[in-house]
């Protein structure tokens, strides 16, 4: 496999990373996971804009994500992968210095890192049937905009799902479900489509707006609100949006059916209408 890192293409068994990076010793750094078929990332423009915006925020140089996509698809080339799905994962971190806490000097180059690999969604079956999730308290900080490298709270709550039977964990904060380990989540409530707003508490999902993208399309109201965990037995829909998941149902949650505890219609219709832009 043909990797990326610091301004070379190489054999991933040549690719080596200080101890001192900073990602390794303070996670000081974010990523993307980007999906690319037939050579193409779908949805680039979204993601690269929301590298930039961590990066900006973060105050790493903001050149990588000026060439996520070029980047990306040169690997997948690289790699072979043209004729099937792809998944990108890119991360750049604030680079190698002496372990301190403050900025190392400036002028140390940031540590940039791409792989690709073949990609394959979750089975047709579990589309199918819809999976499982468990809701778990949401112990993260509050800059979850950021899709930062830290995500230790994600990976315990994922396992504690993947420990229960389930797909996904859904983080609850002050008794709403705002999103998943590595997944938005929506809710369809009295016909409308709801989902947590776009803030500081999550992170804002390139599917997510484009699902939302598609509802509005399709004439389906949408509703940037909360999914209260009291009421959400009584949606008639939950699924998951992601770059991986892509549109997930979930049929049971916290060993609860939701609605008739298979997909529902507007997940089966939005999920269509999604899988055509990768076509
Ligand atoms: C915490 C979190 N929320 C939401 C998402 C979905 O984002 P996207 O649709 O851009 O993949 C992810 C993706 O990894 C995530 O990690």
């Amino acid at each position: 496999m043909q990797v990326y890192l610091n301004g070379a293409y190489l054999d991933a068994s040549e690719a080596h990373i200080s101890p001192d990076d900073r990602g390794f010793l303070f996670a000081d750094g974010l990523y993307e996971a980007l999906l690319a078929y037939h050579g193409r990332i779908l949805l680039g423009e979204p993601h690269a804009a929301r590298m930039r915006a961590g990066l900006t925020a973060l105050q790493i140089d903001t050149s990588p994500a000026d060439r996520l996509l070029e980047l990306g698809e040169r690997l997948v080339a690289l790699n072979q992968l043209t004729d099937r799905p792809a998944l990108i994962y890119a991360q750049v971190t604030r680079g190698s210095a002496p372990r301190r806490h403050r900025f190392p000097p400036a002028g140390t180059p940031p540590t940039c890192y791409l792989f690709a690999k073949p990609f394959a969604s979750q089975p047709a079956e579990l589309f199918a049937s819809g999976c499982a999730a468990i809701t778990v308290p949401d112990t993260r900080g509050s800059r979850c905009d950021i899709k930062t490298i830290g995500l230790l709270a994600n990976v315990l709550a994922n396992e504690a799902a993947h420990a229960a039977g389930a797909l996904e964990a859904l983080f609850v904060r002050d008794g709403v479900i705002i999103e998943g380990s590595h997944s938005n989540v929506m809710a369809v409530i009295r016909g409308e489509l709801v989902t947590y707003p776009s803030c500081n508490y999550i992170l804002t999902g390139v599917t997510r707006n484009c699902v939302l993208d598609l509802a509005r399309t399709m004439g389906i109201p949408v509703r940037e609100g909360p999914i209260f965990a009291s009421e959400v037995y009584a949606a008639d829909e939950l699924f998951l949006t992601g770059t991986t998941l892509e549109i997930m149902p979930i049929a049971h949650l916290d060993g609860r059916p939701i609605g008739a505890g298979r997909p529902g219609p507007v997940a089966t219709r939005l999920f269509a209408a999604y899988r055509q832009l990768s076509q």
